[in-house]
């Protein structure tokens, strides 16, 4: 799209972001999405969370970091009115390229089985759906 923006996500997007999760991720959405997290996410993955911005709002958003080994990305969003248009792939795009300027090799997602947006989409990049695990979650 050709009057897209994407620029890092700061802490003071978060609103906006937020609301824009409202109405894509509203299932994936906990805790770890209050503001001091997010601020401390992106305070340890600096540089590499991004939004898409089209006349002047924040229309597309995704979280991306590492631990050290691994690239991980999190509630990849763009508004139901700007999709189909290559925006997620632009911003899919441009968190792995950050992720990999990191020196990291793989990066992994989480999808619910039945995200019939999600599932395509992340086949349609280049990921490969892994059938040899689960995912095991522990309450701290
Ligand atoms: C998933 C999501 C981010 C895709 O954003 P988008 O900007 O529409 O995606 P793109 O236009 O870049 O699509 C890239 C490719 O993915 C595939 N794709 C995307 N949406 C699809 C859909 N609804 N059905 C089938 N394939 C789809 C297509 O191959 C598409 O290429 P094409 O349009 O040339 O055929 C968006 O639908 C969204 O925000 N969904 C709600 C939140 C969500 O589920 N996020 C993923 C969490 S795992």
């Amino acid at each position: 799209m050709e009057d897209l923006i994407i620029r890092e996500m700061t802490i003071e997007d978060y609103d906006q972001v937020f609301a824009l999760w409202q109405i894509t991720s509203k299932r994936a959405l906990s805790d770890a999405d209050k503001r001091e997290n997010i601020e401390r996410y992106l305070i340890h993955n600096r540089g590499m969370s991004l939004v898409g911005i089209v006349d002047g709002k924040i229309i597309a958003t995704v979280l991306a970091g590492h631990d050290g080994r691994r690239g991980f990305i999190h509630h990849m969003a763009v508004s139901p009115d700007y999709r189909r248009q290559g925006i997620g792939r632009s911003l899919a795009r441009e968190a792995d390229s950050r992720i990999k300027a990191q020196g990291i090799a793989k990066t992994h997602i989480f999808c619910y089985r039945n995200n019939r947006l999600g599932q395509p989409f992340w086949k349609a990049l280049g990921f490969t759906k892994r059938d040899d695990m689960d995912i095991f979650s522990y309450d701290l």
